[in-house]
């Protein structure tokens, strides 16, 4: 798995998906640029987002708030006093890591070892074999699983207690060694407050200190009533937005999983007090249906109720991705009761109810909130679409099984050379399918090294015109996945691209 890592890494510069910030200057950590493909994948799954969100729902809106807000907000959210992540240091290392994250790990770790156990005996005992049974009854796995389970349920209630000591007390008795200097020389576990924050205004004028939101959701609860009211909205209703939030990460190791610049795509659910479980289990659903529309196994994608609540939550899952480290948490589901609004009412003094005619009273209403971040769906999407294989002939291409309606480029353009009419056909029906669809002409090189260009980047279709194309008006048109060719006339093409690359498809799957 550390090497499909490190291969998603170096393709996703490769073939202009991500770059490190600030390259030339040897880059700026856990920061990261989106390249000419990489912006458009990400630019579709956003899209698609929407579209799923607010296209298909009549009662839910978008917003865009700003990424400043006044300070008062993060007090009210409860981020200035709260929003911390407990660390610790490895003495030898210098590296400073989460000791949440070091703990979650070790679960993990426990976790794989039974499931070894498992495929070890399912490779032994062949066709008869009954994974659940050897689960349930083999020593080895038990033992494991009840290590993992011990485990979660100690960290569980050192986390609800906020008990920091526990915390650094598990990490020495699980004897986790820092994954640097390979030892167990530990600091004291301390909390760290991850908010970034500037100056408004001169400090000579009384600067005032603002901080760089680090999540979207606030932008949403203070505009409430500003869109209930315009909008003339009735619960239930939601409002989305997609934008940038930041925070100061320690522990970014993984890529664009972790980043300290990154994208969320939130909806905030507004409902009746009362009926929030029910809607948080209608977006549970909902959202991981929406996971799967993109196409990838199911088998990558499960749930992970909460133990541990946060204060304003009165139920929490997250949608969890099997990445290439391993399954992480990709989307978050809260049901956030009616915290965040009442405590903008009080900060504010400002009123925050909603006034529903059925009851003919005013009240605070609950929400629901989903909260999936655009890079790691992005990193979800490309690694899980990449691929290596070998073919008949016994040569190797790296491709991507992008769906086609995500994929940067839908069609490359490909005249089989460069002379005999063939490249001013090939722009006359670039020039006809750009207004649909984003194309690439290539002319250059043989065009099988051309057709590989285009796997790795995930292109759907490649268009080749050859010297019959000018005699009848057909052309090639090849399959990226099952890299079949047919002949077909080319004014069919527009519609076949329309067919399969439109988001259609996948919106009828929701
Ligand atoms: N408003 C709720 C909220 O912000 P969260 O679980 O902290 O909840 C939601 O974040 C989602 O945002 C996560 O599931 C993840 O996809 C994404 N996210 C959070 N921190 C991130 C980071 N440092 N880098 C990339 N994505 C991140």
């Amino acid at each position: 798995m550390d090497d499909l890592f490190k291969k998603i890494l170096s393709h996703s510069k490769e073939y202009g998906f991500v770059f490190q910030s600030s390259d030339i200057y040897d880059g700026l950590g856990a920061v990261y640029d989106y390249g000419q493909n990489g912006v458009e994948l990400r630019k579709n799954l956003r899209e698609y987002w929407w579209k799923a969100m607010v296209q298909l729902n009549e009662e839910i809106v978008g917003l865009d708030s700003a990424i400043f807000m006044h300070p008062t907000t993060w007090k009210a959210s409860g981020h200035t006093d709260a929003f911390n992540d407990p660390l610790i240091d490895n003495k030898d290392s210098k590296k400073r890591y989460r000791a949440d994250v070091l703990i979650e790990d070790q679960i993990e770790k426990y976790r794989l070892k039974a499931e070894k156990e498992v495929e070890k005996a399912a490779k032994r005992f062949g066709d008869s074999f009954d994974a659940d049974l050897y689960r349930s009854t083999n020593p080895k796995v038990l033992e494991n699983l009840q290590k993992a389970e011990n485990l979660r349920k100690r960290f569980a209630q050192s986390a609800e207690a906020e008990d920091l000591k526990e915390m650094q007390q598990i990490i020495l008795d699980e004897a986790i060694v820092c994954p640097v200097s390979g030892s167990k020389n530990w600091t004291e576990v301390r909390q760290f407050n991850l908010m970034f924050s500037t100056e408004l205004g001169s400090v000579a004028d009384g600067a005032m200190k603002l901080y760089l939101r680090p999540e979207t959701a606030q932008g949403i609860f203070v505009n409430f009533l500003n869109v209930q009211k315009t909008g003339r909205m009735r619960l239930p209703f939601g409002i989305a937005q997609t934008g940038k939030a930041f925070r100061n990460e320690i522990v970014a190791r993984q890529f664009i999983f972790r980043m300290r610049e990154f994208e969320q795509m939130e909806m905030q659910y507004f409902v009746k007090p009362g009926t929030e479980i029910e809607w948080y289990e209608h977006w549970k659903a909902k959202r991981i249906q929406w996971h799967l529309s993109l196409g990838l196994s199911s088998s990558f994608y499960r749930y992970h109720d909460h133990d541990k609540l946060a204060h304003y939550a009165n139920a929490a899952a997250d949608i969890e991705f099997d990445f290439p480290f391993g399954f992480k948490e990709l989307e978050g589901i809260h049901s956030r009761t009616d915290f965040d609004l009442k405590r903008h009412e009080e900060f504010s003094g400002k009123k925050m109810q909603y006034f529903d005619p059925e009851l003919n009273e005013s009240y605070v209403p609950f929400v629901v909130e989903t909260s999936v971040g655009l890079d790691r769906l992005f990193l979800s999407v490309l690694s899980r679409s990449y691929d290596e294989e070998t073919l008949e002939d016994g040569s190797q291409r790296t491709v991507l099984h992008l769906p086609a309606p995500l994929a940067p480029i839908k069609a490359a353009i490909l005249p089989l050379v460069k002379k005999d009419g063939m490249p001013e056909l090939a722009r006359k029906i670039q020039k006809e399918l750009s207004i649909h669809f984003n194309l690439q002409y290539d002319e250059k090189d043989a065009i099988g090294r051309r057709y590989r260009r285009q796997d790795a980047i995930g292109t759907p279709f490649c268009i080749t015109i050859d010297p019959q194309s000018l005699e009848d008006g057909t052309i090639t048109i090849r399959e990226r996945d099952s890299m079949k060719q047919d002949r077909v006339d080319l004014n069919s093409i527009k519609e076949r691209l329309l067919n399969e690359c439109s988001m259609e498809s996948m919106l009828l799957k929701l």
